[in-house]
C-alpha cells in the first residue's frame, strides 16, 4: 500500500519506532473549550481524509465504543458529579480504556486514520485542572487507560469564551445544557487557559487553532497543519486548498 510503503521510507535507521511506525494509521485528536467547533471540524477533517483515499475512523470521547457509551450517560446526565471528581476521573479513564482497547488501537492497527472528539487531554484539563484532581492519580488513570498511545497531532480549538457560549446557545435551542456545558464562565475562562498551557507544553504534539473564522476557514487552518505534519505527498493541495 502506498501509505505503508511512505512511512517505511521515514523510519529511520536508529532507536525504537515511534508509535505511529509501529501502527499504520495516524490517530488525530481534537481537544478545546465547549462549543469551539470540534465536533464541526472532525467531521469535516474526516470528510477530506476521505476524499484523498484514506479510510477513517471516526469517534468522540467520552463513548466511542458499546462500554464507553454507557459511562458517557452517567457522567454527561450530571449522575456522577455528586461522587466528586476522582470518581468521575476514573469513570472518564474506564470509559476511556474501553473505547482504546475495542475501538481506536483495532482501527489504526487496521490501516485506518483515527480522529477523535476529545481525548485524554480532556481528563488533564477538566479533571485535572480544574477538578484539582491530584497529579498523580490523573497521570495513573492516563497510564492504565491509554498506555502508550498518544496521539500523533492534536488540534486544540482556540475560541474567547463568549463568542463560545454564543454558539453553545445557538446550537441548543431550548435544550437544557449539559453537566460541563452548565458551568459558569469563569469555569470555561480556566478551561480556555489550561489548554492553551498544555499546547504550549507538548508543542511537538500540540497545535492550537484559531477557531474564530469560518468552519471552511478552521477547516483550511487545520488542513494545512495535517498535511505538514504527515506526508506532505500524502494528500496534495487542491487549488482551493491554497487559497486563503
Ligand atoms: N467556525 C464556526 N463559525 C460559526 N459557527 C460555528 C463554527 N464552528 C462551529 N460552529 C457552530 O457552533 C456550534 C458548536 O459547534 P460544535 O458542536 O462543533 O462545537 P464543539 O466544540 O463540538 O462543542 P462541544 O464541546 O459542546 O461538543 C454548532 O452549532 C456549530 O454549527
Ligand atoms: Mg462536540
Amino acid at each position: 500500500m502506498a501509505l505503508q510503503s511512505k512511512k517505511r521510507a521515514s523510519e529511520g535507521p536508529d532507536g525504537p519506532p515511534a508509535r505511529s511506525e509501529r501502527s499504520p494509521g495516524k490517530f488525530i485528536t481534537f481537544e478545546g473549550g465547549e462549543g469551539t467547533g470540534k465536533s464541526t471540524q472532525v467531521a469535516m477533517l474526516a470528510l477530506r481524509l476521505e476524499a484523498h483515499g484514506i479510510a477513517v475512523l471516526v469517534t468522540r470521547e467520552p463513548g466511542g465504543s458499546p462500554g464507553a457509551e454507557i459511562i458517557r450517560h452517567v457522567l454527561l446526565s450530571g449522575a456522577a458529579k455528586p461522587l466528586g471528581p476522582d470518581a468521575e476521573a476514573m469513570l472518564f479513564a474506564a470509559a476511556r480504556e474501553d473505547h482504546v482497547r475495542c475501538t481506536i488501537k483495532p482501527a489504526l492497527d487496521s490501516g485506518k486514520w483515527v480522529v477523535c472528539d476529545r481525548f485524554a487531554d480532556s481528563t488533564r484539563v477538566y479533571q485535572g485542572v480544574l477538578g484539582q484532581v491530584d497529579q498523580r492519580l490523573i497521570n495513573g488513570l492516563e497510564r492504565v487507560s491509554i498506555g502508550d498511545l498518544s496521539p500523533d497531532l492534536t488540534l486544540v480549538l482556540d475560541l474567547p469564551v463568549e463568542a463560545a457560549f454564543e454558539r453553545r446557545t445557538r446550537r441548543r435551542g431550548g435544550a437544557a445544557p449539559d453537566r460541563f456545558e452548565a458551568e459558569d464562565l469563569e469555569f470555561h475562562q480556566k478551561l480556555r487557559q489550561a489548554y492553551l498551557a498544555l499546547a504550549a507544553r507538548e508543542p511537538h504534539r500540540c497545535v492550537v487553532i484559531d477557531a474564530g473564522t469560518s468552519k471552511e476557514e478552521v477547516a483550511k487552518q487545520i488542513w494545512r497543519v495535517v498535511n505538514s505534519r504527515f506526508d506532505p505527498g500524502m494528500a496534495p493541495l487542491t487549488a482551493e486548498d491554497l487559497v486563503s
